[in-house]
């Protein structure tokens, strides 16, 4: 069901932080359409059980705007988010997620109409700043191609949330935000690049694993 229109305002700090640091693109959605795509909340983890996405803690300031957003305009339950930038996503139903998920646009763009393929609300929806609720797992759906800057945000319920997962929260310390996983703080490690480390000899077995040899 399309909801009640947002006012850009609530889309400006978005934007900006997302110019100002686009999303890493995401290498495992490549067959799902074009674009930069990355989810952030509680997500599914292949082989571990669901838990935070690193997102979180790597982009903590984007995931408190996200946070704020939510607080503000989203009125369904949710466990997680996408948020997409100039992503074409091909048709699809979605997976992995149960009950109504919130969807909504922003950015400069034309074009890039939802349309929904199937069910009684088949047909192409501008969803610019007028977010759709639906389960989108239920109804095959495509974005339609866009000229500009196109983001949208999706609010959804993943399945089979493990127990125990503590809430998070995000605070500002000396001017930077950082992730809290319940009392722990959650930092992105720095790996050191090998090549450039003089000091010890590394060789690059079968399996695409670096080992250090002393
Ligand atoms: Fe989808």
């Amino acid at each position: 069901m399309t909801q009640p229109s947002i006012p850009a305002i609530a889309f400006e700090a978005l934007i900006k932080e997302l110019q100002e640091r686009p999303l890493a693109e995401n290498r495992y959605r490549i067959s799902a359409g074009i674009g930069r795509s990355q989810a952030f909340g509680i997500v599914n983890r292949r082989s571990l059980p669901a838990d935070y996405s690193r997102q979180c803690w790597l982009r903590p300031k984007l995931y408190k705007l996200l946070l704020d957003f939510a607080a503000q305009y989203v009125k369904i339950p949710w466990t997680s988010i996408t948020v997409n930038q100039n992503y074409q996503a091909a048709k699809h139903r979605d997976k992995g997620n149960v009950g109504d998920s919130f969807l909504v646009a922003f950015g400069s763009y034309t074009g890039g109409e939802l349309e929904l393929l199937e069910g009684d609300l088949e047909g192409k929806y501008n969803i610019q700043h007028t977010p759709l609720v639906l389960d989108f797992s239920k109804t095959y759906h495509q974005v339609l191609p866009f000229q500009g800057e196109r983001y949208s945000l999706v609010f959804y319920t993943i399945k089979n949330i493990p127990e125990g997962i503590p809430p998070c929260s995000i605070k500002e310390e000396d001017g930077k935000y950082v992730f809290y996983r319940g009392s722990e703080p959650m930092s992105a490690k720095r790996k050191k690049k090998p090549e450039t480390n003089q000091e010890m000899t590394f060789s690059r077995t079968t399996g695409s694993i670096w080992v250090r040899f002393d």
